[in-house]
């Protein structure tokens, strides 16, 4: 897909998703400005955009730099950088306050100064709370959320949404599933392989046989979702959930890991677990109705497993 695009800033350009980004709107010859603190990003994973003239990358944090003067000549923001660590915020509210939403409402600030006209957003499906339609449409409400972190986030949507109709500025905000694949540092996936790795007889797992049902959507997916959308979507403001068709269960997800670190005989150890989910905030069941995102030509390319076998693979051979 060639994009209208000519310069984008990519905040969070040296996280998990924000790198892959950073890759694809390259090989679209998009200008791309990177900025990040580096707090949870590498700059190993931005090794190939180093070498590329159309990317420069600032170490920048949002809470305490003003981007508006990097922000002349930018046609669009996608705004990544984030505290996602939904199971902290239940331990600390503070971060997922200062780093989601005060850093959003700073940067909407310089977009504002700057008069940009196009924002996209990283939002999530745990704005959503526990629902009772599913797949869920991006119309579901009311966005009850049960985390700190989701609620963190439909605050940042919530004021997207007031500067867009503020300030003419057209914003597109996507609610990603459970995104996995190379580079992710932090999920499901890392935490069985690292026990594993320690007792390779039994797991422990958080929560009650068969575990949280949940869509899984690969990084290649979610990226080209993004651009898609962001380059299609007509609205001031549209949302758009990523994430897969299918859903997967914990369960199956320890299968996968065991049988792709070839283990036989691992017990599965059910413990703790808290309302049915792993952790205080944990959603059970989270599966997207996608239909919107396709309607305009997207398609997720693998089903959770399949994002889940390859991810862990991935994983395994870092
Ligand atoms: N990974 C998922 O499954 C998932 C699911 C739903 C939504 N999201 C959202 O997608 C976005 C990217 O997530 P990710 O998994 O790539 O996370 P990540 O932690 O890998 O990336 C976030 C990046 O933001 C940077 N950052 C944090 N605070 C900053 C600040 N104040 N100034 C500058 N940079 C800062 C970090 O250094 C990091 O590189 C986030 O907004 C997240 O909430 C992720």
């Amino acid at each position: 897909m060639t994009l209208k695009t000519k310069t984008a800033l990519v905040t969070g350009a040296a996280g998990f998703i924000g790198s892959h980004l950073v890759d694809s709107l390259l090989e679209r010859r998009v200008k791309v400005i990177g900025v990040d603190n580096l707090s949870a990003g590498k700059e190993a994973f931005l090794t190939e955009a180093m070498l590329n003239d159309r990317f420069e990358f600032h170490k920048l944090d949002l809470l305490k730099d003003d981007l508006t003067e990097l922000l002349e000549g930018v046609d669009v923001v996608y705004h990544l950088a984030a505290n996602p660590d939904v199971r902290s915020g239940s331990l600390d509210t503070r971060p997922h306050f200062d780093q989601n939403i005060l850093a959003t409402y700073l940067l909407l600030e310089s977009c504002r100064k700057a008069s940009l006209s196009k924002f996209v957003f990283a939002s999530t499906s745990t704005v959503y709370g526990e629902v009772d339609v599913m797949p869920t449409p991006e119309d579901y409400g009311p966005l009850l959320p049960i985390s700190i972190y989701g609620a963190s986030k439909l605050a940042c949507e919530a004021m997207v949404s007031a500067y867009s109709n503020q300030y003419q500025m057209h914003s597109v905000i996507f609610r990603f599933a459970n995104v996995v694949g190379p580079r992710s540092t932090h999920n499901v996936l890392h935490d069985f392989i690292r026990k594993l790795r320690d007792e390779p007889k039994e797991l422990e797992i958080l929560g009650a046989e068969p575990g949280t049902s949940k869509s899984y959507i690969h990084v290649s997916d979610t990226v080209n979702g993004i651009l898609m959308g962001s380059e299609k979507s007509q609205g001031l403001v549209d949302v758009y959930n990523i994430g897969s068709r299918d859903w997967t269960f914990v369960k199956d997800i320890a299968n996968i890991v065991v049988d792709k670190m070839s283990l036989k005989g691992v017990g599965f150890h059910w413990t703790g677990g808290v309302n049915g989910g792993g952790w205080v905030g944990d959603v059970r069941k989270m599966l997207l109705s996608t239909k919107k995102l396709e309607k305009l030509g997207w398609a997720p390319e693998l089903t959770s497993s399949e994002a889940v076998e390859l991810a862990t693979m991935d994983i395994l051979s870092e």
